[in-house]
């Protein structure tokens, strides 16, 4: 079984793949580490970020093992990864290697903005995961001051639109729902309640599928 699952920034979609993929006993690839690694690649080696051959250079040369968690985490770590996700070349260097992970026995649950819409078009389940801006501003706020950085809740705001932005204006396989992905809305849960929506919706589709209605 694939799951899909997209969403926006600080929305819970990373919590709820993680969540999903154990209680389903699924493999789960957070996808926006490829991106986040690639950008931080980038500022450690100085790689102009308008040398998009040399950034898809860097993304198939990736070792995952090479970044700390914190350093892939950072609002500046975040902003290049946004930059590299937008080239073609940087997206068709990592398209294989999300595409083999879901491939794998037994399936798995990727994360990120384009997996229910370019990388897993077949998923079984595709989930839409979203809240609203200002929520979703508090959450990252907090997560990023508890890191140590300074920003103000506007600044956050301001941040996370533009971060939005380019990700869903850009050409190549832009952040978007999928037309059969079922829509989680997190605004007003808790994460718990938010996980447990999600997995009976994963139930529902994996029900209606057994019924042979879809
Ligand atoms: O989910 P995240 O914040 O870790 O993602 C970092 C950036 O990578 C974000 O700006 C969108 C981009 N991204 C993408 O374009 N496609 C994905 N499948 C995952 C992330």
């Amino acid at each position: 079984m694939i799951i899909a699952i997209d969403g926006t920034l600080a929305s819970g979609k990373g919590t709820i793949a993680r969540r999903l993929a154990g209680w389903f006993g699924l493999a789960h690839m957070d996808t926006g580490r490829l991106y986040r690694a690639t950008g931080v690649a980038a500022l450690k080696n100085g790689t102009d970020f308008a040398d998009s051959g040399a950034l898809a250079a860097l993304a198939r040369s990736l070792d995952l093992s090479d970044f700390d968690e914190t350093e892939l985490r950072t609002g500046e770590a975040g902003q290049a990864a946004s930059r590299v996700a937008a080239l073609p070349e940087v997206r068709a260097a990592l398209l294989e290697l999300q595409r083999a992970f879901a491939r794998q026995p037994g399936g798995a649950v990727l994360d990120g903005r384009d997996i229910g819409t370019v990388i897993c078009p077949d998923a079984d389940v595709k989930l839409w995961v979203d809240a609203r801006t200002e929520i979703r501003a508090a959450r990252r706020l907090k997560e990023l001051q508890a890191a140590g950085e300074t920003l103000s809740l506007e600044e956050m705001i301001a941040d996370l639109k533009a971060r939005d932005a380019r990700d869903s204006a850009r050409a190549d396989a832009p952040m978007k729902r999928a037309p059969d992905a079922v829509l989680i809305d997190t605004s007003d849960l808790t994460i718990d309640d938010a996980v447990d929506m999600a997995r009976r919706a994963v139930e529902g589709r994996l029900a209606q599928q057994d019924r042979g209605c879809l």
